[in-house]
């Protein structure tokens, strides 16, 4: 997030997706070739050795599928209602910063990338685009992800112009009281304090983090999170907000209770493209306690490391009710801008509904625990 708009005369312009793509990995490829070194590190990365990060993507790709055979899968139905929302497919964009780094088109172009695949879109707080803006370039449904800033007034206010501009949820961002460790950054000479000017917080007084973390990526994002976040702020957010807030970074059950109990309209399970914390546990691993804990109560939503239809079927059968994808997005925003972004959502939706044509599920609802094999 660091390389706002001025950094975009070193974007070389987007192209179409190449026929020769076929999956998300594809352009993954594309992605890696056309941005600068450090960039592409600020994407791939995570947290100080890793381990999550590889352990993100392993834990989707271990579980072993148990297909349902001779089933009428003539008609597949993707389709899925979230937070009283009718949409074709659960497969949803994450919010991730900065996009002048990937396209010059930025935030809008993955609405409108968004929009054509008939996906919902979560744009970040630390986006390169003012708030109104994304409302105006909003094709379809958008949530709002949050960072708290430590002055409640100003927090209160961004809630309200996200509101207004159409934002019908609040993504709260409660993983990140403060940034993990950005090793790889920090050996590539990526993204220290220069440019960290993320529109919608110009003006945000900055928080106190006691003592001060003085590496330059800790300089640069600690004043802009809130270190104080408690449930207490969660439920003063539900009782503020006229649209669902939706708790972001959610592991363990107990939390995950906590989160029903406190008004919560919805949560996701993540461990933020394991870039804060490493060795957290996988995703898909948490996401079946998590589910089980929630029992339907509110809808569970997951990310981290999904790159196939198969993953996204997985993370259905384990309970979850959508799922996002990150990084996939900002490789196609990079390597075509909202025709990328529409070419890796539709990849995984069509991905998704062969999926489930050969596991025997016909609707999401069959996608039942059982098409996971056991010992
Ligand atoms: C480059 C990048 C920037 C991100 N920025 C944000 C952010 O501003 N706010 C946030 O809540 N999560 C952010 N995330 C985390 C994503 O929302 C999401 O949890 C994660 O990317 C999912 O994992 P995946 O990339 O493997 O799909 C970011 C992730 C990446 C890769």
């Amino acid at each position: 997030m660091e390389r706002q708009p001025d950094d975009q005369a070193a974007i070389p312009e987007a192209s179409a997706v190449p026929d020769a793509a076929v999956s998300v990995g594809d352009l993954e490829a594309l992605a890696r070739e056309r941005l600068e070194e450090r960039t592409w590190n600020y994407v791939a990365g995570g947290a100080a050795d890793e381990i999550s990060l590889g352990w993100n993507d392993a834990a989707w790709r271990e579980l072993r599928l148990a297909p349902r055979v001779l089933v009428d899968v003539s008609r597949i139905d993707t389709s899925v209602t979230l937070l009283r929302r009718d949409l074709p497919h659960p497969i949803l964009v994450a919010p991730t910063a900065a996009h002048s780094q990937y396209h010059p088109e930025r935030e809008p172009a993955t609405l409108r990338g968004a929009a054509a695949a008939e996906a919902l879109a979560v744009m970040s707080t630390l986006g390169s685009t003012p708030v109104a803006e994304l409302g105006i370039a909003a094709g379809g449904p958008w949530w709002f992800q949050l960072y708290v800033q430590s002055d409640r007034d100003f927090t209160a206010a961004l809630v309200e112009s996200a509101v207004s501009a159409g934002a019908e949820a609040l993504v709260l961002t409660v993983d990140t009281p403060l940034l993990g460790a950005r090793d790889r950054d920090r050996r590539t000479g990526g993204h220290t304090v220069d440019g960290m000017q993320p529109p919608a917080l110009a003006g945000a007084p900055p928080s106190v983090v006691v003592p001060p973390d003085p590496r330059p990526h800790q300089r640069a994002y600690n004043p802009h999170l809130d270190p104080s976040l408690t449930w207490e702020t969660l439920e003063w957010l539900v009782d503020l907000s006229p649209i669902p807030v939706l708790p972001k970074g959610v592991s363990r059950p107990d939390d995950a209770r906590r989160c029903v109990d406190s008004g919560a309209g919805g949560l996701i399970v993540s461990n933020h493209g394991a870039r804060n914390l490493d060795t957290v546990v996988p995703t898909a691993q948490a996401l079946p306690g998590v589910a089980h804990a929630v029992d339907g109560a509110i809808p569970v939503i997951v990310d981290g490391g999904i790159r196939r239809g198969t993953d996204v079927a997985k993370a259905l059968i384990l309970g979850a009710d959508a799922v996002l994808v990150g990084r996939p997005a900002v490789w196609g925003l990079t390597v075509a801008g909202a025709d990328g972004v529409q070419w890796v959502i539709e990849t995984l939706w069509t991905e998704l509904a062969m999926a489930m044509g050969l596991l025997g599920a016909a609707t999401i609802d069959d996608l039942s625990a059982d098409l996971i094999w056991r010992d």
